[in-house]
């Protein structure tokens, strides 16, 4: 593996239908992405990465990735190095994007910057964790990125106070990006779609999102997450890998569950 280079984020600024995406610098900068954060996410304080955390992050190799329409910041990625037996990658913890400048492909265009920092530094893995309830997230992620998923944590976070929640326990996928992988670049870098053979479908109905967050229905997303929490266990534990994402017309979607083979991680 390449050098590591420990500095904060070097990606140039990039502009994209009029917004600049650059990385952030300095206090003022950081805190507007913690007011961010509150906002999007609605944590209670208990819950809220502190202003500390976004300093931290950038002086040890981290990355804090905004969007900025003029000098008003409407998004951001952050993420921190991490070492998994010796292998060096970044671990993004937030990705947040204002509610009126979602479905813009802005999100996207932040993952892209952080992958372009991550290669110029060094790192040919990226990670984060999701909600597998979150439609939109999982099709973003799969995808729209080429991240893949097999490994799944139970109540990640214990109870949260964020809205978006609903009030489920904290599961999570955690999605790996191989960032020099055959499957990313032919995706992002060559327009090629991955081929994959599906052998399991896991499905999640358009309306998660209704049902949980009224908590008379909140029930039934309940049943759903625990149904494909013992779906994914098990499929997982048989060697597959969320490989692919599919949504119908009526906002349904679908993970695409494969074989991975480990040697698909690295560029060939
Ligand atoms: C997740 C988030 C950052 C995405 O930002 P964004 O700028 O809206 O994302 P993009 O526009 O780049 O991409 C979203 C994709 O999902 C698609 N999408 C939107 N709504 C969808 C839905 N209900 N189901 C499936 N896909 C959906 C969009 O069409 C787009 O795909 P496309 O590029 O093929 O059109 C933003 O929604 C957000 O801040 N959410 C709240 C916080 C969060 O959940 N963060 C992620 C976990 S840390």
């Amino acid at each position: 593996m390449a050098e590591i280079q420990a500095t904060g984020t070097q990606s140039t600024s990039q502009t994209v239908n009029g917004i600049e995406i650059r990385s952030c610098q300095g206090l003022e900068e950081f805190q507007a992405c913690v007011a961010l954060q509150k906002e999007v996410w609605n944590f209670s304080d208990a819950d809220l990465i502190p202003l500390r955390m976004f300093v931290v992050a950038d002086k040890i190799g981290g990355q804090i990735i905004g969007s900025f329409d003029g000098s008003q910041l409407i998004g951001f990625a952050l993420a921190i190095p991490g070492n998994r037996n010796g292998h060096l990658y970044l671990h993004s913890h937030m990705l947040a994007v204002r509610e009126q400048y979602r479905n813009h492909g802005l999100g996207r265009s932040m993952k892209l910057a952080q992958r372009r920092d991550a290669l110029k530094r060094g790192f040919d893995l990226m990670e984060w964790t999701f909600d597998p309830l979150e439609i939109k997230n999982a099709f973003l992620n799969l995808h729209r990125l080429g991240a893949i998923a097999r490994r799944y944590n139970i109540n990640q976070y214990g109870m949260s106070s964020s809205a978006l929640q609903g009030g489920l326990p904290t599961d999570r996928l955690i999605a790996e990006w191989w960032l020099r992988s055959k499957r990313v670049v032919g995706l992002l870098d060559e327009g090629r779609a991955p081929s994959f053979k599906t052998e399991l479908g896991i499905d999640v109905p358009a309306e998660i999102y209704t049902w949980k967050h009224d908590p008379a229905t909140r029930d039934r997303a309940a049943e759903i997450q625990l149904r494909n929490r013992q779906l994914f266990l098990a499929a997982f534990n048989q060697g597959l890998a969320a490989l692919g994402y599919d949504r119908d017309d009526r906002g349904d979607g679908r993970f695409l569950l494969g074989r991975w083979d480990e040697n698909w991680s690295y560029a060939s």
